[in-house]
């Protein structure tokens, strides 16, 4: 088993190495995939824009046993389901991992352009909650969510599915 992750802006790339450290696994960013041999089991992180896994894509004819997924909500956005469906990755092991941005002002092109839109979105709901409030505080002023203790249930998946 191999991690391969993508990330933007490092949070998920923390985690990889993480995950790396804590298991000896070798961890490759999906643009070295090319290393992996195809028949390899992995274990794939990677960062969610608009509910998509970001590099996901490219590992579609890998081994791929596991996914994770970064966002910087409490939960993943918009559901563990919609995310699951979205990215086609029923039936494999699904964990969301809290990860973190920048602040929006810092963010550059269509990243920033999507998360204004979305940032505009979530000041205008009528009905905003304690989550929605955290998520525009989040993204106006950044928030570093990466923990450990976030690698737990990923841990344990390993420790009882592979050969750690
Ligand atoms: C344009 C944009 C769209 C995003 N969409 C989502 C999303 O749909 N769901 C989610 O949970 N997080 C979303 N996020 C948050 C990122 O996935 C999160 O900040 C992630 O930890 C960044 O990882 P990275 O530093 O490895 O790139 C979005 C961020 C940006 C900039």
């Amino acid at each position: 088993m191999v991690i391969v992750y993508e990330s933007k802006t490092g949070f998920t790339k923390r985690y990889a190495d993480m995950l790396a450290l804590k298991t000896r696994l070798k961890v490759f960013p999906v643009k070295e995939l090319s290393k992996v041999s195809k028949d390899e089991e992995i274990i794939f992180l990677g960062w969610m824009k608009a509910g998509k896994i970001q590099g996901l894509d490219k590992l579609r004819n890998y081994n791929v046993k596991a996914v994770c997924g970064s966002g910087t909500g409490r939960t993943a956005e918009p559901s563990v389901e919609a995310v699951v469906a979205r990215n086609k990755v029923e039936g494999l092991p699904f964990f969301y991992i809290r990860g973190g941005c920048y602040p929006i002002k810092e963010l550059k092109g269509m990243d920033r352009i999507l998360l204004s839109m979305f940032l505009k979105m979530l000041k205008n709901r009528k009905d905003k909650d304690e989550n929605i409030e955290e998520a525009i505080k989040h993204i106006e002023g950044g928030f570093d969510g990466v923990k450990e203790e976030n690698l737990l249930p990923v841990l344990e998946w390993l420790k009882c599915n592979t050969e750690l």
